[in-house]
């Protein structure tokens, strides 16, 4: 089996005088899925669409294993891109949108027929072949875009942020979805998203870019309790700065832990309750703390906003951070 790296080295790019790309670099490994996480307008789709080989590379590189695809005409990298908005073609049936880049690549009717099966059952939406795409739901007509993009083979798989039209229930199991799709088929894949929750469910490891910029790679454990800076560190999730024998330290809400004989005592602020977690804001020599609560562990002893509240600062996940 030829294995397939996606290496993309020391790319960059302007749109005229605007600098959006700053010399990136990133691999996702064979059969890896790489999320690249980064607020709106960091470059994340241009990065995406340079190697998808929809836009020219200006600087840098891009290979697909050994082949070196940076100036290759996209039709021939094999690699698909699925997108938020599905482009089906609505008056056509779910068999007839799957089968239709067969079609284009001169398939017989017969392997056709067989492949688009095999894709169907992949995507669980057996039972929908005959069905036109203006009769199915969201979620579902998401799965055929996967279909569509899965039947020919790819090498690599390109998501741009495909799951942001969805309802959230319906989000959360798609990413599992793609997930399990992504893995059988040991394709390679970068999945661009602003969604920090979204990444560190669905990825192997995640790229956080920010302005043009990747900060840093990592998996999902990495960037959210080693972030090597304020940014992957807020972007990642709620933080605590704590002054500790005269430097900064970055705690997660979790490492602050309530407990009747704490060495500290902040005043709570508000509380929300979230079903399994709880979270309550306190403040602490002058600062707003938040804490993330397992709800089974406050029992009947729910703090309130005014209460004092005793806690201890769990160190050993503390993060130094030069603020
Ligand atoms: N065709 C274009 N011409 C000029 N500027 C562009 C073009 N496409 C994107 N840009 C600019 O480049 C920057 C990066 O855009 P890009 O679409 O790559 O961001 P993104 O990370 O995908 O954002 P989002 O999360 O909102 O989709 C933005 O400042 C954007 O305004
Ligand atoms: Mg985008």
């Amino acid at each position: 089996m030829i294995t397939i790296d996606i290496r993309i080295s020391d790319i960059s790019h302007h749109y005229g005088e605007n600098r959006v790309l700053s010399n990136v670099e990133l691999t996702a490994k064979h059969g890896e899925l790489v999320a690249l996480l980064g607020p709106s307008g960091c470059g994340k789709t241009t990065l995406l669409r340079l190697v998808a080989g929809l836009m020219q590379v200006q600087e840098g590189t891009i290979f697909f294993g050994d082949k070196d695809v940076t100036h290759m005409d996209p039709r021939k990298r094999n690699a698909v891109m699925v997108f938020q908005s599905y482009a089906l073609f609505p008056h056509l049936t779910v068999g007839e949108n799957i089968s239709y880049g067969l079609r284009v690549r001169g398939l017989s009717k017969n392997h056709r027929d067989e492949r688009v099966k095999e894709i169907l059952a992949t995507v669980r939406l057996e039972d929908h072949e005959d069905r036109r795409i203006s009769q199915l739901s969201g979620g579902q007509q998401q799965r055929v875009a996967l279909a569509r993009a899965l039947v020919v083979n790819p090498d690599v798989l390109l998501f741009d942020e495909p799951l942001s039209n969805l309802d959230e229930k319906l989000r959360i199991s798609m990413r599992q979805e793609i997930r399990r799709i992504q893995k059988e088929a040991d394709i390679t894949g970068i999945y661009v998203t602003h969604d920090q929750e979204e990444a560190m469910s669905i990825a192997d490891r995640i790229a956080i870019m920010d302005s043009g910029i990747i900060q840093q790679v990592g998996s999902p454990r990495e960037v959210y309790e080693r972030p090597v800076n304020g940014f992957v560190a807020e972007f990642m999730g709620e933080c605590n700065y704590i002054e500790y024998n005269g430097k900064t330290y970055m705690v997660r809400p979790d490492g602050l832990i309530p407990s009747i004989d704490g060495t500290y005592c902040g005043m709570v602020q508000w509380v929300e309750y979230l079903g399994s977690m709880t979270r309550i804001s306190i403040e602490w020599k002058g600062k707003n703390l938040v804490m993330d609560v397992p709800s089974a562990t406050l029992g009947e002893t729910i703090p309130k906003t005014g209460n004092e509240l005793r806690f201890e600062i769990n160190m050993e996940n503390a993060v130094a951070m030069k603020i």
